[in-house]
């Protein structure tokens, strides 16, 4: 299994005029209805929200027709009817609808799925290859080679007049996908992974990711997923969240998104966990404050490397991935060469509507994110152990604009050193160059997250000191590189504490989560 090759779309070339055309199309189109989608049946219920284009929050990119308790009801029956015969298909004819799917995307339906995802969740051209193109049609093939590899995993031994075997099958129930805005891709994958493991989905995207997202359902449809394994069920989480948890035949929860919704429903499954016929399998990806740390040994190269790193890793995205980079150490030896080398890259950075495709960076996604980052923006400016080197500033007049922002503190307490902001802004504390052991500890306790992490240092013996010190404090930890992109069959991804439960998404342990196993002991 490959990974889908990357584009890159330079100027002139057929890609990004065909890419262009996509998006022109979709806009000329102006915003298309989304229904939700039960037993293959397409359902306009009337109860419609929008999904605002965040570079032009006056126009929206598509209405969705919400479910309600009962039609969510209807989903789960339906998916419920549908399980058998899914269940019983041979592997084979499983994996084939989601091997399809990718060469759909990777080749019919490309630039469509990048166009909803660049106008609908601000991405420029290539956060949106890397997303929606790459990264799903990825999870999708490596989901099947990983699930293959586990059906051929047996107990080795047998004892004289023996034979053990073991057997795999689906959840005893369905699972809930509960997808994020962020990544069109972390979509696709949270009701595919326990699909292509037999178990049939109620899947409820992102309010501001709906339209990319019923692109990725139409796709597997097309593909040949039949009705009713994977159930589209947009509408208010709350509401579609506490049907599901209310029913007995509940058996799992595919999450990413906050570590607050997560351990609301955890403890929603708490409450309802008398009622269930097995104990439901909870999986999460969560928050992240993820931080870049550079060692004294670094030479001027090194330090420029790490700056632009730090860039890439806290603004590519507007800091909206999980993964970004919210906080970074540098030793005082260090930091004049650093400020001056982040500060000399943060000024080449533009910023405008997605479709104008040459910025580096967009708009935030929503109005609620935006006055989120602006209030961690504007403590900033107030604190007097910050000093704001780089941006600074906001605009939400036309879309959610926040400039990338570079703080310095004095604090490595203060408010952005230690909150997740899921934005575009990163804080610089500079240590002491003899405190490098006490600064690795300050890493691990100052959040209560355990996602991502950089270190770049150059000395084999810094390197592995520095590695061992930050163990505990990273589900993804890179060294000498930032800390966002980990690449499906490449970097397992996720993290520990207040991060998720590290199922580690595009590897074969989080497809593990999505079985049941009964283990066969014949005597002869
Ligand atoms: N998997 C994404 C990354 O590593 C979130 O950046």
């Amino acid at each position: 299994t490959e990974n889908e090759p990357m584009r890159s779309y330079p100027l002139g070339s057929d890609d990004r005029a065909k890419l262009k055309q996509a998006l022109d199309e979709m806009i000329a189109q102006g915003p298309q209805e989304v229904p939700v989608v039960i037993n293959g049946e397409k359902i306009y219920t009337g109860n419609v929200a929008k999904q605002l284009n965040p570079s032009k929050h006056a126009s929206a990119v598509c209405q969705y027709h919400q479910a309600d308790a009962a039609l969510t009801q209807k989903a789960i029956d339906g998916a419920m009817a549908a399980q058998a015969k899914w269940e019983a298909l041979p592997f084979n004819e499983r994996i084939a609808v989601f091997l399809k799917a990718a060469d759909l995307l990777a080749h019919k339906y490309r630039y469509k799925t990048m166009a909803a995802t660049m106008l609908g969740q601000g991405k420029n051209i290539w956060q949106a290859e890397i997303d929606a193109a790459a990264e799903l049609c990825d999870f999708w093939r490596f989901n099947c080679k990983y699930a293959e590899e586990i059906y051929q995993q047996q107990p080795p031994k047998n004892s004289v007049g023996t034979w053990n075997r073991v057997e795999y099958r689906a959840l005893e129930g369905f699972v809930l996908a509960v997808s994020p805005f962020n990544f069109t891709a972390i979509g696709g994958n949270l009701p595919s992974a326990p699909a292509v493991m037999g178990n049939v989905v109620l899947w409820k995207p992102s309010p501001s990711a709906v339209w990319s997202n019923y692109i990725v359902y139409e796709i597997l449809v097309e593909a040949g997923m039949p009705p009713g394994v994977i159930q589209f069920v947009p509408g208010d989480a709350e509401q579609v969240c506490s049907t599901a948890l209310a029913d007995p035949r509940f058996a799992s929860l595919h999450f990413t998104g906050s570590t607050k919704v997560f351990r609301k429903l955890w403890a929603d499954v708490g409450q309802n966990i008398n009622k269930y016929n097995a104990y439901p399998r909870l999986v999460g990806e969560t928050g992240g404050k993820n931080f870049h740390l550079l060692h004294p040994d670094l030479d001027s190269n090194a330090v420029r490397h790490a700056a632009l790193q730090t860039i890439r890793g806290a603004f590519e995205y507007q800091g909206q991935k999980c993964s970004a980079c919210s906080r970074c150490y540098v030793p005082k030896s260090l930091y004049p060469e650093f400020k001056k080398q982040i500060v000399a890259e943060h000024a080449k950075i533009t910023q405008g509507p997605v479709w104008e495709f040459n910025h580096f960076t967009g708009p935030v996604i929503n109005k609620f994110a935006f006055d989120k980052i602006k209030s961690y923006v504007d403590h900033a400016a107030a604190d007097s152990n910050c000093t704001i080197i780089a941006g600074g500033k906001y605009d939400d007049s036309v879309g959610y604009f926040v400039q990338p922002t570079i703080v310095e503190t004095t604090d490595p307490l203060t408010k952005t050193m230690t909150e997740e902001i899921f934005g575009p802004v990163v804080t610089v504390y500079a240590y002491d160059d003899d405190k490098f052991d006490e600064t690795c500890a300050l890493i691990g306790d100052t959040t209560e997250y355990a996602l991502t992490g950089a270190y770049f240092a150059t000395n084999r013996e810094h390197i592995v000191h520095g590695t061992n010190l930050l163990r505990k404090f990273a589900g993804n930890f890179y060294v000498n590189d930032k800390c966002t992109g980990a690449v499906v069959g490449q970097q397992p991804f996720g993290g520990g504490k207040g991060s998720g439960t590290n199922d580690k998404a595009g590897s074969w342990t989080l497809l593990l989560r999505f079985i049941n196993m009964r283990t066969i002991k014949e005597n002869f």
